[in-house]
């Protein structure tokens, strides 16, 4: 097998060593030679001996011996181009390009099976946790009826900090830079457009739909205060930012939002940067997976995989429903935060000094609006 992988900063450098240092191993899993080619980057970077460093992607998909395009630039607009042509030169592709694929998947998909290759995106959720593969495999006896995740572990860091060190949100934010934690646009972590990217392909790939992406309700975590934190606290939650999709009545519900998850449940436990998925099933019940969601070697992992995959298996058919909108997800349990007094069922109400705060029973958001009136109220969803 010969491999060209372009992009090589944390997570191609990281694929490279792995395949370095596990050749012999990994050949003899797929009973053939493993053969880096090329080393694609800007930057001129250290490469074994015997990779070729070229800074042009088009040495490596026009070059015949390549079997398998490993695209790691991630971006949705030189990345495209390059898994496009790749898949037109009839290579194999693996990416870690989560933004890619939650917007272009039809697109990709469809040139994919046309050039009768294959392209795997383990790495694109959840690092290098396998969570991608088990719906498409190991789950297929299910018909999935929910998938619950923490996908982004930026924003899970910065409310583990902001709970265990009494921090605000500027000041576990900036922590968190301090690490590296960040993506280069922070909007992408903090407004929940990062975890929406991944829980777009795991619903993707566990419904067998396509989806328009920007129907996908997505908030982040600005507005979570310490206060809430400690409301949620004494009533037995935390708060995190779950990504949830399941199949409603009326179609696809897929959203993005800080919500309080009870403390004595699994997800609770989820803390700093990790990340974690639970897929509800009709017949396995409840899976779930957990582990680091980032990281050089971590991901690199799963794009390891992803490679020797392409040389194991028979491709997956990409053969998913036509785009549709996603449908919102407005029947929840609610926790309200407000000075006013609302006239609004409850399971909990508890005052304290001027904020009342109430958790109500599982009611649709325009019940609640209407309840709530003009009242100034921070609301967030409560799982369970
Ligand atoms: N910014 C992402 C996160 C990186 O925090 O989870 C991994 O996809």
């Amino acid at each position: 097998m010969i491999v060209g992988i372009i992009g090589l900063g944390t997570v191609g450098y990281g694929t490279l060593d792995i395949l370095t240092k596990e050749k012999e191993r990994l050949e003899k899993l797929i009973k053939e030679e493993i053969r880096v080619k090329y080393g694609c980057a800007l930057e001129n970077v250290e490469l074994p001996e015997g990779v070729i460093y070229t800074t042009d992607y088009r040495d490596v998909i026009n070059d015949e011996e390549v079997d398998v395009v490993v695209e790691l630039i991630g971006g949705t607009t030189i990345a495209k181009t390059i898994i496009l042509e790749a898949i037109k030169n009839g290579k194999n592709v693996v990416t870690a390009n989560k933004a890619l694929i939650a917007h272009h998947a039809q697109e990709i998909f469809e040139a994919a099976r046309h050039n009768n290759v294959k392209i795997y995106y383990e790495a694109s959720v959840g690092g290098g946790i396998p969570v991608v593969v088990p719906a498409k495999e190991n789950l297929v006896a299910n018909n999935i009826l929910k998938i619950e995740g923490i996908l982004n572990g930026t924003t899970n860091f910065i409310l583990s900090l902001m709970e265990t060190d009494n921090l605000d949100f500027d000041e576990a934010l900036h922590i968190a830079e301090g690490f590296g934690y960040v993506e280069a646009d922070a909007s992408l972590d903090l407004d929940g457009i990062d975890a929406a990217h991944k829980i777009y392909i795991l619903a993707m790939n566990a419904y067998e739909t396509f989806f328009d992406f920007d129907s996908i309700k997505t908030e982040g975590i600005r507005k979570v205060t310490k206060k809430d934190m400690d409301y949620a606290k004494q009533l037995g939650y935390r708060i995190k930012l779950i990504a949830q999709a399941k199949k409603l009545d009326n179609g696809y519900g897929i959203d993005v939002a800080p919500t309080l998850v009870k403390k004595k449940g699994m997800i609770s436990h989820v803390m700093q940067a990790y990340n974690v998925v639970e897929f509800t099933c009709d017949y396995l019940d409840n899976v779930i997976f957990y582990g680091k969601g980032a990281g050089r070697y971590v991901t690199a992992s799963a794009v390891v995989s992803d490679i020797i995959k392409t040389a194991r298996e028979d491709k997956w058919i990409h053969a998913y429903a036509p785009k549709q909108k996603v449908v919102p997800i407005t029947k929840s349990r609610y926790y309200v935060r407000t000075t006013s007094n609302l006239d609004l069922d409850y399971d909990i109400y508890f005052s304290e000094g001027e904020d009342n705060v109430y958790i109500t029973p599982e009611m649709e958001r325009s019940v609640l609006d209407a309840h709530v009136g003009d009242a100034v109220c921070q609301i967030f969803k409560v799982r369970g």
